[in-house]
């Protein structure tokens, strides 16, 4: 017995990180979006501070914590929502990669993602043995539907979602009596401003219900908290409910001391904006010498990765920037519609990006 999940594709890039790997000046990686700048000392200290944590930590997530979500929503959203509609999350990864198992779903049941997608969507539908349908056309999807997932701003394209598009795939998903879910982590990196990026939650979208609909956030990404594993979501009271009572079961209960971290991250914005500016600087030069390359940046106007292409296949283009001792991740990763680009990401040191931008240099040179 084994579970029967997709290919993990990451092997096909290995011979390529070889190739890069081979530069006389070493590797520059730009193709797992892992955080590397320090966790910030506010978080840090709050985790210290919770080192005394004999009793189990609460599924629903403490008072404080779902105070902080809910301060976090009203303050960089303008959203409200109460205790009943958040709970927090082992990273935001285990909550998709387990949605359809938690909600029941399995053969003859269709799960929605979009068709440039995050992996673990499809993961978490194969699981349970339900069918996957990649599309960004809500009139196409169909009956069957149980489960829509939707990434603004999204992995791989950072393309961002308008509150019109959200408002006509939540009511079309309401029509389905399907849950719809909005992976909202790499909203805090919105290059078009301060604000983050419109959230499912947003009134505008759901009207005066948050019947079927649930933000999934992630504090990986804005607040470099990768590895303490720390998400949360909010939304729909029932489906919050029917969640955490699962989840309650299943021992899904993140840690104590990373919920306070959580609660931390949560109250400061100012971390979180000095870590943007890190990344707007790292964009803008990568941005730059991909351009004066030959490369086109399609959509890319909000979170961790740029969206390249120069009309090619996409392999060729991996192959390209290997030989210059870069390595990005072909665009056939997360769907078809990814064939001729290649994802950029923006996790990387500034002295490793100025490498990445003096060897883009030389390919255009060539
Ligand atoms: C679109 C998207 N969703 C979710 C995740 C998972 O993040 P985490 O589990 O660290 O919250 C990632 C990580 O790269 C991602 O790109």
């Amino acid at each position: 017995m084994a579970l029967e999940l997709p290919d993990f594709p990451w092997d096909s890039l290995l011979p390529y990180r070889e190739r890069a790997a081979a530069h006389p000046d070493g590797i520059v990686d730009l193709a797992i979006g892992s955080p590397f700048d320090p966790t910030p000392q506010v978080i840090q200290a709050a985790l210290a501070a919770a080192g005394d944590a004999p009793g189990y930590p609460q599924t629903a997530g403490s008072a404080a914590f779902t105070a902080a979500v809910i301060g976090w929503f009203a303050r960089r959203h303008g959203v409200t929502v109460e205790a009943a509609n958040v709970m927090p999350t082992i990273g935001s990864k285990e909550l998709i990669g387990l949605m359809p198992t938690l909600l029941g779903l399995g053969r003859g049941d269709v799960v929605v993602q979009p068709t440039l997608a995050y992996p673990t969507y499809a993961v978490g539908a194969a699981a349970v043995g339900a069918t996957v349908l990649a599309s960004d056309e809500p009139e196409d999807w169909p009956d069957e539907t149980r489960l829509v997932w939707l990434n603004s701003p999204g992995n791989p394209d950072g393309r961002v979602l308008d509150v019109e598009f959200l408002r006509r795939a939540v009511r079309r998903a309401r029509d389905l009596g399907a849950v719809i879910a909005n992976d909202e982590c790499y909203t805090e990196l919105n290059w078009a401003g301060d604000a983050p990026t419109p959230t499912i939650l947003d009134p505008r979208v759901i009207g005066d219900s948050r019947r079927l609909t649930l933000s999934v956030g992630s504090l990986s990404k804005s607040s470099n908290l990768a590895g303490y594993r720390a998400g949360f979501a909010a939304g729909c009271s029932d489906l919050v409910g029917e969640l955490v009572l699962a989840r309650k079961h299943l021992g899904l209960n993140p840690p104590a001391p990373i919920q306070a971290a959580m609660v931390a991250a949560l109250g400061d914005d100012e971390h979180v904006q000095v870590q943007r500016e890190r990344y707007r600087a790292r964009r803008t030069t990568l941005i730059a010498a991909l351009t004066t390359a030959g490369f086109r940046v399609d959509d890319s106007s909000a979170g961790l990765y740029l969206w390249v292409t120069r009309g090619e296949d996409a392999w060729a283009t991996v192959a390209a920037l290997a030989d210059h001792g870069i390595l990005g991740t072909p665009g056939t990763f997360y769907g078809p519609a990814g064939s001729q680009h290649v994802r950029i990401a923006l996790t990387a040191t500034d002295e490793i990006v100025g490498a990445a931008a003096r060897r883009l240099e030389q390919l255009s040179n060539h």
